[in-house]
């Protein structure tokens, strides 16, 4: 499954729904939890199991693949909400407030199917401290989130007047992204909620896929392209990466080459390797 760009869509607006199948985002979430007020829970669960039921093919022909945000393990929803979309042909459900591999299994013990899991990582103060705890059973990706996290500690904000993240949360960033290697999954990375400022996005995106974010999480339609683009590689990329591959192939046995005037040894053929893995070649 590729997962460069997974936009949110309210699961108590229908509408929306339909219009996300078709703009082009690897991913739906459907959610449950916070994009959803107490009172339009209930409404939701039943929305989002018709719109599941209905467009279970959409990924085979193409089209997104669906996951289904729930509730905190911890209240009194994720019952009901698991409860509503049992047996539904999602690809995958997204967990809130997740802390660690047990909370993953906890929730797919709660219904039958094998669903993988999209844990955001670091919303409690506790999940922190089990970003290193993930292993790949079950998992679909590791992704963070930078909101509830400072509300949970009686921080006043995650971010810098520039926008950029607070010391506490670049840590926490950091972690998720080696805890997401370190079980060997997709790194994903946050929402960047300011959905007017394209140009920001694509900034921050990039500076994602640098650092070895896989994909990025969307809220707004304007945003998926932006990130589908970022989380691609370009063509002058791919062309570097042939050249490291064909060059150690006309060199069997070599350790390190020069290529253009730089030095390339093992980790360079293993990135390269890897880009063009992901690229489908
Ligand atoms: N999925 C699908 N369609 C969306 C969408 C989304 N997440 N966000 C906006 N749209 C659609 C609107 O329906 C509208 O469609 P129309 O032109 O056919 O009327 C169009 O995109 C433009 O929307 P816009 O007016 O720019 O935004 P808005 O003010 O109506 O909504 C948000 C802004 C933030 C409320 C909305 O983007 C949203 O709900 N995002 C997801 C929120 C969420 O799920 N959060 C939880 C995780 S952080
Ligand atoms: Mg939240």
């Amino acid at each position: 499954m590729r997962l460069r760009s997974l936009l949110f869509v309210p699961g108590d607006r229908p509408e929306r729904m339909a219009k996300a199948l078709g703009l082009g985002a690897d991913a739906l979430i459907l959610d449950l939890e916070d994009a959803v007020a107490p009172s339009a829970k209930a409404a939701a669960r039943a929305a989002v199991r018709a719109f599941v039921d209905a467009n279970a093919g959409a990924q085979a022909n193409g089209g997104p693949a669906l996951f289904v945000r729930v509730n905190p393990l911890d209240g009194e929803l994720v019952g009901d909400d698991v409860a509503a979309i049992a047996g539904a042909a999602m690809a995958g459900l997204v967990l809130p407030k997740a802390e660690g591999r047990a909370s993953v299994a906890a929730l797919r013990a709660m219904l039958p199917g094998d669903y993988a899991v999209l844990p955001i990582a670091s919303e409690t103060p506790r999940a922190v401290f089990t970003l290193g705890d993930y292993d790949a059973a079950g998992l679909a990706g590791l992704t963070w989130g930078a909101e509830d996290l400072p509300a949970a500690i009686g921080a006043a904000t995650s971010r810098e007047a520039d926008g950029g993240y607070t010391d506490p949360y670049r840590v926490v960033r950091a972690l998720t992204l080696f805890g997401a290697h370190a079980a060997g999954v997709p790194a994903i990375e946050t929402v960047y909620p300011d959905f007017r400022d394209l140009d920001g996005l694509a900034r921050y995106a990039a500076r994602g896929r640098r650092d070895g974010f896989t994909g990025m999480m969307a809220i707004h339609p304007a945003q998926v392209a932006v990130i589908n683009d970022a989380f691609s590689p370009s063509e002058a990329e791919l062309a570097h990466a042939r050249a490291v591959v064909a060059l150690f192939d006309a060199h069997p046995g070599a350790g390190a080459l020069q290529l253009d005037g730089r030095m390339v040894d093992a980790p360079h053929l293993k990135a390269a390797r890897r880009l063009l893995a992901a690229a489908g070649e």
